[in-house]
């Protein structure tokens, strides 16, 4: 059954513009979806307009969310250490996320992270879209099964299609790998260190095949 609020949902709709502040101020507004109510502020992607690489998340996190700035909690930190491990500097790619608002649910004082819906993916998508025509990446990487979703609909399981060059209507070249999370949620050192060696594969791969490795 679906809750009121998940029934509050419809498309984004940006402006047709060919300015990215214009844009990004847009999204600022954007009540497509109910998230934004519990969100303190819509998360943006940043990085240079033209960059090769487009890294897509799944939606910001806790840290996200206050900072306004998409991967700069513990997942964020992660990240910047495996694409330095890759041979890609994190200046030089673009870095968004699939659904813009942090979905969250209260325990005691905390904030849960809960997974962004099929419909809230697709409600958002409208804004990456829209960035992804201002950078014309070469390619995409999709950092775990929402950002998938977003490119290849919801059959999409990354546990079948990392690490391999896909192409979709919205991009030329995409690689899907793990979400850098999932590597902090591993249950002991051994496995976090072999699931961190394979997400740097997967970044290597994706680097290759953009042209720039
Ligand atoms: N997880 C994401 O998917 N994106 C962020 O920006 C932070 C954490």
């Amino acid at each position: 059954m679906r809750t009121n609020d998940e029934e509050y949902v419809r498309p984004a709709t940006p402006p047709d513009t060919s300015s990215w502040s214009q844009l990004r101020e847009a999204a600022r507004d954007c009540t497509a979806c109910h998230l934004y109510k519990s969100a303190t502020q819509t998360v943006f992607g940043e990085g240079p307009k033209r960059a090769p690489i487009m890294l897509v998340g799944e939606q910001p996190g806790d840290y996200e969310d206050v900072a306004g700035k998409p991967f700069v909690g513990p997942a964020g930190k992660i990240l910047d250490r495996a694409l330095a491990e890759a041979g890609i500097n994190r200046d030089e790619v673009y870095v968004t996320n699939a659904v813009k608002h942090f979905k969250w649910e209260p325990r005691g004082k905390r904030r849960i992270h809960q997974k962004p819906n099929s419909r809230e993916i697709a409600a958002c998508r409208p804004w990456m879209e829209a960035e992804m025509r201002f950078v014309k990446p070469k390619l995409v990487v999709c950092l775990g099964s929402s950002a998938g979703q977003a490119f290849f609909g919801a059959s999409f399981r990354v546990t079948r299609e990392r690490g391999k060059v896909l192409s979709s209507k919205l991009a030329p070249k995409v690689v899907a790998t793990v979400h850098p999370s999932s590597l902090l949620r591993q249950p002991d050192e051994m496995s976090r260190d072999r699931e961190y060696a394979r997400f740097v594969v997967d970044l290597r791969v994706a680097l290759k095949a953009a042209g720039e490795g």
